[in-house]
């Protein structure tokens, strides 16, 4: 790594500073590594409303970049990486937690396999991320990748990560209507101006009960209109999540492949095909299932409606499938389910022989029988 990693970690801590205090939509403004005149701007805006009003067909979700190929192969230097993360730690913080509105993902317990599909896929802009972009194109090549992977794989995960509310939420919240598929600011045309105008007056304030909440709601609009609006306001702007719910949605839909406790997947074992010699084929593929076991919750319910709408480009495909159906209180009934698990010993690749990943083993081992990314 040659870079002169300081300079760069100002450049980041900036956009981190901006991206805090201006809200999230301010880090739109910039695309590649310039930043974009008003006309651009708009311009963007609209091919990603047109984006989002036709979603790009799936299929691009496994590895399939040059470069996440070569990095499986390699074998990852702790020391070069430590280096490298100085700059992603000016957003995903030096802990490897990230941010606790979810902004800034958790890194730390991340799977190998996982990161090397998504950074590869945030270069080669399969996946869109104008946050991160500048700075992942900082890094040279499939080796600084594995590097920086494997000293992550150093840190440990955040043992007390923001989780959903878990129940009753006695309020009218919004999010950023950029990034939020789902917001009090979308049902404005529903409600009519007049009323969406009278809950902004209330939005974010927290009532003690659900009596309270509706007479609240009662009192801003009037029974009669808030009768008639109930249903579409509660369904957009009410962060209320039923965790029973979650538990039976995540058994049907998501044990498949992020396991029976969030754990994701970075390993496949291969189908036998008849016929085939058993040292034909590797009896095991690399996996690109991510951990959302301890993940910040308005991270994951961000990611979730993204991949429901066709945002996040290079999802899986049967995900998409899966969770098609899935109304705002589903969504926020899974995704906070799913985020209270805990990791447990052997969810992770081995690192080394008898150490797991994100256990902060200093020591390197080598291990010739391993595929060159386990080791
Ligand atoms: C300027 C801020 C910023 C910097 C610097 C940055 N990232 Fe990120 N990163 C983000 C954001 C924002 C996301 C989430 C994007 C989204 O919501 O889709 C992200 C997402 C990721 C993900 C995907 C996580 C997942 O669960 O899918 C990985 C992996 C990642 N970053 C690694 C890195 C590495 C490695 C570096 C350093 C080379 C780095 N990032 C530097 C902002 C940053
Ligand atoms: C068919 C397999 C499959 C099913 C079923 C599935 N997922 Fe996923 N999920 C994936 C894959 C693969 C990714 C990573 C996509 C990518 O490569 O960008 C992912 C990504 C995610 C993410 C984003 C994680 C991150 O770090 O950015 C969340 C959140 C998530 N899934 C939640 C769920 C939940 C909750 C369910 C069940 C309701 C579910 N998924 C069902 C395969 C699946």
């Amino acid at each position: 790594m040659k870079h002169n990693f300081l300079m760069k970690l100002n450049l980041a801590l900036l956009i981190f500073t901006l991206t805090f205090f201006l809200g999230v939509p301010s880090i739109y403004a910039v695309e590649g590594d310039k930043p974009m005149s008003a006309e651009e701007m708009r311009k963007a805006a609209a091919a990603k409303a047109a984006a989002l009003a036709k979603p790009p067909p799936g299929g691009k979700w496994k590895a399939t970049a040059k470069e996440a190929l070569e990095a499986l192969k390699l074998v990852g230097d702790v020391e070069e990486g430590e280096e490298i993360y100085t700059v992603c730690a000016a957003c995903h913080f030096p802990t490897g937690w990230g941010d606790p509105l979810g902004v800034f993902p958790q890194l730390a317990g991340q799977h190998t396999t996982v990161m090397i599909k998504q950074i590869s896929d945030i270069r080669a802009k399969n996946r869109d991320n104008p946050t991160m972009y500048p700075f992942a194109m900082q890094i040279e090549g499939a080796q600084d990748i594995v590097d920086v992977c494997s000293y992550i794989q150093t840190l440990k995960m955040n043992p007390n990560p923001r989780i959903g509310p878990g129940g009753p939420d006695w309020m009218l919240s919004n999010l950023r209507k950029e990034v939020w598929p789902i917001s009090l600011d979308k049902i404005e045309q529903k409600v009519g101006n007049a009323n969406f105008k009278k809950l902004k007056t209330i939005e974010e304030k927290e009532f003690k009960s659900k009596k309270e909440f509706l007479e609240a709601l009662n009192n801003t609009i009037g029974a009669e209109e808030f009768k008639k609006h109930e249903a579409v306001i509660l369904k957009n702007a009410h962060w209320e999540t039923d965790l029973a719910l979650g538990k039976t949605l995540y058994e049907k839909n998501c044990v498949k492949c992020h396991r029976d406790h969030g754990q994701g997947n970075f390993q496949e074992t291969m189908p036998v095909i008849e016929g085939q010699k058993a040292d034909d084929k590797p009896a095991t593929e690399a996996a690109y299932y991510p951990v959302i076991a301890g993940q910040t919750y308005l991270y994951l319910l961000r990611q979730f409606s993204w991949i429901q709408i066709g945002k996040r480009r290079n999802a899986n495909p049967d995900m998409v499938k899966q969770i098609k159906g899935f109304s705002f209180i589903d969504m926020k009934s899974v995704v906070d389910y799913a985020g209270r698990f805990k990791m447990q010993e052997g969810d992770w690749q081995e690192v080394g022989g008898e150490d797991e990943a994100g256990w902060g083993d200093d020591e390197e081992e080598e291990d010739d029988d391993k595929p060159a990314f386990m080791k």
